[in-house]
């Protein structure tokens, strides 16, 4: 396959984009490199396929339909996976306008640039969020998903619903993949895993935003990546999927855990919740292992030993 994928030099993309080269497909991998982190980290995540004759990297935005249509042209690509994203709860808070631009117009703008160049096989990255603060648990792909709590989610979810349309109107295969907080090594340095160890092994305190009794389902990077390539391959009609990890786990358990693996007791600094924080995240994976066979294999003990150990030697040994 010839695979566009946005967000290729993020954290989730750079991974999946050595997966797939290493399953013979060609990547054609699309980012602008915006200073939401810092761009430098993400020409590191890149550093391993730098050279790799099947993958060409673009610098571009998504809201270009015009050079999106070109590159979908020029490389003849068939199948795309649609990573790029303002991320983030909290920056959303702070920026929506910018949020649903990128996410919501920057979709579009992809869309009807498959759509012009008939490109019609689209895996894209959705999230948990857009159950926001759901009653039934585990959430489920048919439950409701219609109050978002912070414009991140409101903002993947009308994503979700513009691929439907696509599906309807044009044809599209498409699956929306709703990924529930991804760790691991180069995850995202705001994101909560990254800072504790950081602080962590700085020897400062770490923030904790509520009372550490919120739970979320981590997902290891390498069963998301599994997740995105069997989707890929079973692509077929319109899909929503839950791809999460196998338990939801008490910030309080992720904190001790982290510490175990770090070998440094955290000075806790507390305060109070933020604005759009969900309390609870917790995946259904019937309905992602029936249609495309995504069991995750990577217990969270085990993960986060995987990514201090990656820190320690990538991070802090650098
Ligand atoms: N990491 C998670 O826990 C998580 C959870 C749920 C959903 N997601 C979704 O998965 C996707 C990947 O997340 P990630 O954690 O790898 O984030 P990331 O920020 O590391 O990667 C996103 C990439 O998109 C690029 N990008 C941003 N705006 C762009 C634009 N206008 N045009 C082109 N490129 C642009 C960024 O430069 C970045 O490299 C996102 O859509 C995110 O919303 C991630």
């Amino acid at each position: 396959m010839v695979i566009l994928l946005t967000g290729a030099a993020g954290f989730i993309g750079s991974h999946l984009t050595e997966h797939l080269l290493g399953l013979g497909h060609t990547v054609i991998g699309f980012d602008n490199f915006d200073n939401q982190y810092d761009p430098a980290r993400k020409q590191l995540n890149l550093r391993l396929i730098k050279g790799h004759r099947n993958v060409n990297v673009i610098e571009g935005d998504i809201r270009d339909q015009t050079l999106l249509a070109d590159v979908l042209r020029r490389y003849q690509c068939d199948t795309v996976v649609h990573l790029a994203a303002r991320t983030g709860v909290r920056d959303s808070v702070r920026e929506p306008a910018l949020c649903l631009d990128v996410n919501v117009n920057g979709t579009l703008s992809l869309l009807e640039a498959m759509r012009t160049t008939n490109v019609r096989r689209l895996v894209m990255a959705s999230s948990s969020s857009v159950y926001g603060n759901s009653t039934f648990v585990p959430f489920r792909e048919d439950d409701d998903a219609n109050l978002p709590l912070s414009p991140y989610a409101m903002s993947k979810r009308s994503a979700e619903l513009l691929t439907h349309t696509y599906h309807h109107l044009h044809g599209f295969n498409v699956a929306c993949l709703r990924f529930f907080t991804v760790y691991g090594p180069r995850q995202r340095p705001e994101m909560a895993i990254s800072r504790f160890t950081e602080k962590m092994f700085g020897g400062q305190p770490i923030t904790i935003f509520g009372d550490g009794n919120t739970s979320r389902n981590y997902t290891y990077i390498y069963d998301t990546v599994m997740g995105i390539t069997s989707a890929i391959n079973h692509l077929n009609g319109f899909d929503l999927l839950n791809i999460g990890g196998a338990a939801s786990t008490n910030l309080r358990d992720l904190v001790s855990m982290i510490e175990r693996a770090v070998g440094r007791k955290a000075v806790i600094d507390w305060q109070p919740n933020q604005p759009g924080d969900v309390t609870l995240t917790c995946a259904d994976l019937h309905r992602a292992s029936n249609r495309i066979g995504y069991f995750p294999s990577i217990q969270i003990e085990e993960g986060i030993n995987r990514f201090v150990r990656w820190y320690q030697q990538s991070v802090l040994c650098s």
